[in-house]
């Protein structure tokens, strides 16, 4: 069984476990716990400081994930394909490739449902395995934050996308911020496993923005639970080795030649 199919089969059976990476250190800690490490454009906002994902290009994507594949030996790693760089078939097909081949991810995430399904076709008939992206779509939103699955047409088009998705063979597909009992008929509804990120317990597996549970990048967002509080230790640590120069307790003998 590959790493895909691993995944897959796990729906229904036990909870998939996915975190993002930007880079190797952090990736080789993650990758005893996951199933899944998603190198996530939301590197743009957690490291760049950038106002939306849409800054963010292929060659910064492409240099994190490198970093993170040395991290990465047993989980399934996945690459979110950026703003623009899957505006065609042709383009996406061009992108996911290199993408692949610089990196040796396992996959790519792209986001969005019908107005993307012959590219996301066009990927899995050229044997790359795809990931989906429902519900909020950071690429795609403008102006206030809002969780998906209000209103009853928005409803209908998700789970609709949902199952288009897995009729063209993604092999999962997050979903972001989508109402809980929305989230619940869509994990219900499709064969492949749905990851939530503020979409209830419902779906097949959790993700999370590592930065946000480590306390690394400081959000007030409903959906993420801080575990640590990194900052701090850091913050300790730093001042720590800041007196200690100061003080000249550092270095000692044994850390010289
Ligand atoms: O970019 C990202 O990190 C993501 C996750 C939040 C799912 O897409």
């Amino acid at each position: 069984m590959n790493k895909i199919q691993k995944i897959i089969s796990k729906k229904n059976k036990s909870k998939i476990v996915c975190l993002t990476a930007y880079s190797k250190n952090i990736a080789s800690t993650l990758d005893k716990f996951c199933d899944l490490i998603l190198v996530g454009d939301s590197l743009g906002s957690v490291l760049y400081n950038y106002n939306s994902t849409r800054e963010v290009s292929l060659d910064i994507m492409i240099e994190h994930a490198k970093s993170v594949r040395m991290g990465v030996q047993k989980s399934l790693m996945v690459v979110d394909m950026p703003f623009n760089t899957y505006r065609t078939s042709s383009e996406a097909l061009k992108n996911a490739k290199k993408i692949i081949s610089k990196t040796k991810c396992d996959a790519v995430k792209l986001e969005g449902g019908k107005k993307i399904i012959k590219i996301v076709k066009n990927l899995v008939k050229n044997k790359i395995p795809v990931m989906g992206h429902l519900g909020l779509l950071p690429q795609s939103q403008t102006g206030k934050f809002r969780f998906k699955g209000k209103k009853k047409l928005e409803r209908t088009k998700i789970l609709n996308d949902a199952k288009l998705l897995q009729d063209v063979g993604a092999f999962s597909i997050v979903l972001e911020c989508v109402e809980t009992s929305l989230a619940k008929l869509i994990t219900n509804s499709i064969k492949i496993p749905t990851i939530g990120i503020g979409a209830s317990s419902f779906c097949d597996g959790q993700v999370l923005v590592t930065d946000d549970l480590l306390g690394l990048n400081p959000t007030s967002v409903r959906f993420v639970k801080t575990y640590t509080n990194l900052s701090k230790n850091i913050h300790q640590a730093v001042k720590n080795f800041s007196n200690d120069v100061r003080k000249k307790n550092f270095p000692k003998k044994k850390h010289s030649y």
